[in-house]
């Protein structure tokens, strides 16, 4: 980002948080760092090929035996008929590779790693059968969550920066507060210091929630016993399933709920009226148990590059670039390949 600013070329931050996001998810499953965030193309080509899955996933969701169907096409049919879904059968190529190498490394050598590895752990746990901790299986479970986590953070932090740097006195609120906590652009607070900064932080929880999280339908099924809600009864095992949107963007709770408006959160009766409709993790028993790593993702991120770039702005992107068009499970932006999507200038 330095170099840019330095010879004023945009910076194409939507890829650049994405290379963030996939680097540190990387580390976290595969014990691996693809270094995106060096790349000459900023990770674009990186995301094409996952673009491509998020484009099939709506049909794969509803129709789960197409994958079967797609593993047993031969490569030069798929190159021919479907290169998007071509891409999506080597990423799962790559990440049973990857877990194989992985598996066979010298225990030794895992233990002194300066982190754990999810894909390790989870292959000598003994918590799981063991047709759970074929690779195979491992592999699939540790790509999700790779994909799990780099869009839904990624796109956070889009928004984020998207929503302070289209407002001129958020931002320098935003900048009045950074620069007064952080007197050494070089030194930036832990995560949990980074909560105790109110605008700050109220500025992250508003971008949470215009990122949505994870736009699709949740899917509940209560197996044992038929459940009933405003009137309407839900039998036992039938499945049912509602999107966060509808709670996040509900205007009897956020108040013009499109408007980026961090005060909501600081207002005396937040506490009590809003943080409770707090939903892009989900809540109760299936609520995303990874959330303080994607919290301390998006405090760190976040709070380094505002802090260490004051004189960002937004270059070349209007609202509508930044409109949720699709719901791929994540909510996502308009893109054709090659596009450049979110511009800053420094
Ligand atoms: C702003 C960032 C994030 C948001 C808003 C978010 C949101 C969510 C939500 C709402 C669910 C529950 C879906 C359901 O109930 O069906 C979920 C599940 C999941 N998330 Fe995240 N997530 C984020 C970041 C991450 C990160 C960084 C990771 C990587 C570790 C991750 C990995 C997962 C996985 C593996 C699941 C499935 C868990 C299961 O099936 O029990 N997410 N996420």
């Amino acid at each position: 980002m330095q170099k840019c600013i330095e010879s004023d070329q945009p910076i194409p931050i939507f890829f650049a948080f994405r290379c963030v996001t996939v680097d540190i998810i990387f580390e976290y499953m595969f014990g691996r760092n693809p270094y995106l965030i060096d790349r000459e193309d900023w990770g674009q080509g990186f995301y094409d090929f996952w673009r491509s899955l998020w484009e099939i996933s709506p049909w794969l969701r509803q129709f789960p035996s197409m994958l079967k169907v797609l593993q047993s096409i031969p490569r030069w049919v798929l190159a021919v008929t479907s290169p998007k879904a071509l891409q999506v059968m080597d990423m799962e190529t790559q990440a049973i590779n990857w877990t194989k190498e992985i598996l066979s490394a010298d225990p030794k050598e895992m233990e002194t790693r300066e982190h754990k590895t999810v894909i390790w752990e989870l292959a000598h746990t003994s918590s799981l059968p063991p047709k759970e901790r074929e690779p195979r299986r491992l592999a699939i479970d540790c790509n999700s969550t790779v994909a799990a986590g780099f869009e839904t953070t990624g796109s956070a932090l889009s928004h984020l920066i998207f929503g302070v740097l289209n407002n001129e006195r958020i931002h320098q609120k935003l900048l009045d507060e950074l620069q007064f906590e952080i007197l050494d652009p070089e030194k930036i607070p832990s995560y949990q210091e980074l909560q105790e900064l109110p605008y700050f932080h109220a500025v992250i929880r508003e971008g949470i929630r215009h990122s949505i999280g994870a736009m699709g339908r949740q899917s509940r099924v209560n197996p044992k016993a038929a459940m009933s809600y405003k009137g309407w009864i839900i039998p036992a095992g039938f499945a049912f399933g509602m999107s966060a949107y509808y709670i996040l963007m509900d205007p009897e709770i956020y108040s013009k709920p499109h408007d980026f408006n961090p005060e909501r959160w600081l207002a005396p009766d937040a506490h009590e009226k809003l943080h409770p409709y707090f939903y892009p993790f989900g809540k109760g028993t299936r609520s995303y148990v990874g959330q303080n790593l994607a919290l301390a993702e998006l405090h760190i991120a976040f709070a380094t590059i505002m802090r260490r770039f004051p004189s960002l702005k937004l270059y070349n992107t209007t609202k509508d670039d930044v409109e949720i068009r699709h719901d791929f499970f994540a909510g996502m932006w308009k893109y054709e390949k090659g596009d450049m999507g979110l511009q800053v200038k420094g």
